[in-house]
């Protein structure tokens, strides 16, 4: 397995290009299932997570060509039936059920285990398929939803933490080959929805008010092949972001979108970090005294979860205590062990962190667990006395495209190493 080795304490400068949004691809991905024609998708991340799903559709019967940043889809023959054990190695690949319950009336995935971050139910998927008339069935481990036909009818999916994205993509997805329409109330409102709205209207589909807590779905006979350029990755901006406050230096983002980012900047700016939009890109750099700030996580427009461990690591350096609170998944604080082993003070309570921030890190070395969790050690890395080793570095490879190369490029003495 490979590690991440990082002498930390150098200040990032220069210029780093955000790739596409990886929650975003993945169910854009699962959507060309929709049709027999062939669908292209273009600022596509070079990912494992990518590369995983495009094995999934492959397996489906589905033809896929992978060049750089882009993905060429035909799904003219797929089958709907067989077991897919790979959903369980990724929770995301839960979103090729809405296309196969839609194109074929009939979709069986192995239920997606939960994972270090929470339990991960799907109940809330179930609940809109059913609502559309599938019958759901599960036995040793597989879940099967199954309908003589799909008819659009109204429902409301917010669950215990709000609405769920990949379960308002799911029955987004089913809805648009159902006879009538669908209304999706208490609907996620991510960007990452709204580019799936856009590339299935793209396809033919008919879909009004994604990005809304209310999204109506007019089933179609058929959809059509399509191409969709997909939005810049909103989490992985929000890190290169922090990457230049935690280190004191001055960073520019070409490509993010600030208006998919207005509680992350909110937050930076409240914290003495200012981000200058220049167009299509921005400038982040520290504003004086950086300054402990409390956060919640939300869904969409709140502060995103997937930035919760990328901020704990700046207020572990920032003088002064705050408090974060996740409210979106049980257990998404296992990057606070590893922070206190590069001297942080963090303690948790319940729900929330305490971080008594300001104390210098130094450099150690420390375990990933998942995506996040990995990127803040990363960020703490860069700014902590002496080296760090971040090991199971595939965790940070499934969501960010060559950290090391873009961090190097920024002047990070970082290197991939394997495990010793
Ligand atoms: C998506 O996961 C993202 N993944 C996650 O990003 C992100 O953290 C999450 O949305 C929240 O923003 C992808 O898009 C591939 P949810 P998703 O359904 O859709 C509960 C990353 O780091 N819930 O919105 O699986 C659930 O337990 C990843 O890139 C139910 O109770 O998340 C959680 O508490 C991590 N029943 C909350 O809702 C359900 O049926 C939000 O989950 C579904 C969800």
């Amino acid at each position: 397995m490979e590690s991440l080795l990082i002498k930390g304490g150098v200040p990032l400068h220069g210029d780093v290009v955000i790739s596409g949004a990886k929650n975003a691809v993945l169910p854009i991905m699962a959507a060309a299932l929709l049709t027999r024609e062939p669908c292209v998708i273009r600022r596509v991340p070079d990912l494992s997570d990518v590369r995983f799903m495009g094995q999934i559709l492959t397996w489906l019967g589905a033809e896929v060509k992978m060049e750089p940043g882009t993905i060429r889809i035909c799904a003219r023959k797929i089958k709907g039936s067989g077991d897919y054990d790979l959903v369980r190695k990724m929770r995301g690949s839960i979103c090729i059920m809405g296309p196969l319950l839609g194109r074929l009336r009939k979709a069986t995935v192995s239920l997606p285990g939960g994972c270090v971050i929470g339990a991960r139910p799907i109940n809330l998927h179930l609940k809109g398929f059913e609502a559309l008339g599938a019958k759901i069935r599960i036995e040793r481990g597989y879940v099967q939803a199954q309908a003589r036909k799909l008819v659009g009818a109204p429902m409301f999916l917010g669950g215990r933490a709000g609405s769920t994205v990949l379960g308002t993509a799911n029955v987004m997805m089913a809805a648009t080959l159902a006879e009538g329409v669908t209304v999706i109330e208490s609907a996620a409102c991510e960007p990452e929805i709204v580019d799936l709205a856009n590339f299935l209207n793209a396809m033919g589909a008919r879909i009004a008010g994604a990005g809304s807590p209310t999204v109506t779905i007019t089933g179609v006979k058929e959809l059509h092949g399509a191409e969709h350029e997909v939005i810049p990755d909103r989490i992985e901006a929000a890190t290169y972001a922090i990457a230049a406050a935690v280190t004191n230096g001055e960073v520019t983002l070409h490509g993010a979108r600030a208006d998919h980012m207005r509680a992350v900047i909110d937050k930076l700016n409240e914290a003495g970090v200012a981000v200058e939009r220049r167009g299509a890109s921005m400038t982040v750099r520290r504003n004086g005294r950086l300054k402990a700030v409390d956060v919640t996580t939300l869904p969409y427009a709140g502060f995103p979860t997937d930035v919760q461990a990328q901020f704990m690591a700046l207020m572990a350096v920032t003088p002064g205590i705050s408090i974060i609170t996740e409210r979106i998944f049980e257990s998404r604080f296992m990057h606070v062990s590893e922070l206190t082993r590069l001297g942080a003070d963090i303690e948790i309570e319940g729900p929330s962190a305490i971080i008594k921030g300001g104390k210098p890190l130094s450099g150690a070395p420390v375990m990933a667990s998942d995506l996040r969790a990995s990127a803040a050690l990363v960020l703490a890395g860069l700014a902590a006395r002496g080296t760090t080793q971040v090991n199971r570095v595939y965790h940070l490879d499934r969501g960010y495209e060559r950290m090391d190369e873009k961090l190097r490029k920024l002047g990070a003495r970082v290197q991939r190493i394997e495990e010793s």
